[in-house]
């Protein structure tokens, strides 16, 4: 598969890696300081009544820290998390057998909760509002529904994507928290963490530098620096230094803004073949050769926060600011 540092989910390969240097409490995690402290009171408050924590769903672009929070509240709540995806759970026998083999307080993360089937998704409503499930039992004329009894969990949902949950899957989450791309100055002081961890010195002015190359996203902050650990240990002395950093990141094609070669294939075809848009997202990914759905989770919204596209009605535009990024003439109106 080609090297990607942008993806939509955590590659296998490097995930235990990334589990381990993932902060476990909330004090450790860096950033979103609205959602940890929005957590932190509901948390505190449910241990207080001794109850479970209301379910919670956290939303946003990938590689901002969904799983990891999921697992922090856990750790926080003192219990179990069991998780699972959306795409996993394909019949509602199979989110019977998960509800049914929680134990009393447990967390149960459902990662791309968007992509429940419906039928799926029916199961889960009386589990959250009531903890039991509705069982058919028979056929036709004889049909009758048995309830059973569930232990009270918390259901922490993800998604990239609020927009695509049914309503009354949305309703039923009783904390609702968007999460934001990250300043440099947070992800500097991730890869500084992360850097401590892996036990691997790092001048201040390299993390900085990895930190504005990475898009706002910790997942990208750690890979990079990762890659750039690779070319210090074997181009210098294991220290990763300003200038090993750079030299790393310009043979990783990362830009300044830590735009890939995808981002430049998007936004050059976008000039290139419809002078700047409007463009249809689909007729974008057919040029590119890319799906639409990895444009418009993975690549759209860093570029839609920098303000390199806009989004219109009659499809997507590039603004001035990409021809001024590639040194290119701003087209006049
Ligand atoms: N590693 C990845 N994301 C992190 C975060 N938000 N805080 C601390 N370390 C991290």
């Amino acid at each position: 598969m080609e090297d990607r540092l942008v993806s939509s989910e955590a590659d296998v390969e490097e995930s235990s890696l990334e589990q381990s240097l993932r902060p476990q409490r909330l004090h450790q995690y860096i950033g979103q300081e609205k959602v940890k402290n929005n957590l932190a009171i509901f948390i505190e408050a449910a241990r207080f009544r001794q109850e479970t924590l209301d379910h919670v769903l956290l939303y946003g672009p990938p590689g901002l820290g969904k799983t990891t929070l999921a697992t922090i509240i856990a750790h926080e709540m003192g219990v179990n998390i069991r998780t699972t995806s959306g795409p996993a759970i394909e019949r509602p026998g199979d989110l019977a057998a998960i509800l049914t083999a929680l134990e009393p307080g447990d967390v149960l993360f459902i990662d791309e909760i968007h992509r429940l089937h419906r039928s799926v998704e029916e199961v889960l409503y009386p589990a959250m509002e009531d903890f039991c499930l509705d069982i058919v039992i028979g056929k036709g004329e004889t049909a009758r529904s048995v309830r059973l009894d569930l232990p009270p969990f918390t259901l922490v949902g993800a998604t990239t994507r609020a927009g695509s949950l049914s309503a009354p899957l949305r309703d039923r989450f009783g904390v609702l928290s968007r999460l934001e791309y990250y300043t440099s100055e947070q992800l500097t002081s991730i890869v500084e963490r992360t850097a401590e961890i892996l036990e691997v010195k790092i001048e201040h002015q390299a993390a900085l530098e990895i930190a504005t190359r990475s898009r706002g996203t910790p997942r990208i902050a750690n890979r990079l620096l990762r890659r750039v650990r690779d070319f210090a240990q074997v181009k210098g002395n294991g220290e990763i230094t300003v200038e090993n950093a750079n030299y790393a990141l310009e043979l990783l094609q990362v830009d300044r803004l830590g735009l890939d070669h995808i981002d430049h294939k998007l936004l050059k075809g976008i000039i290139q073949k419809f002078k700047g848009g409007p463009v249809g997202l689909d007729t974008i990914a057919a040029t590119i050769g890319e799906e639409s759905h990895t444009i418009e989770d993975v690549y759209e919204p860093y570029l839609l926060q920098i303000g390199f596209l806009q989004r219109t009605p009659r499809g997507r535009i590039v603004t001035d600011l990409v021809y001024k990024h590639f040194h290119m003439e701003v087209p006049k109106e």
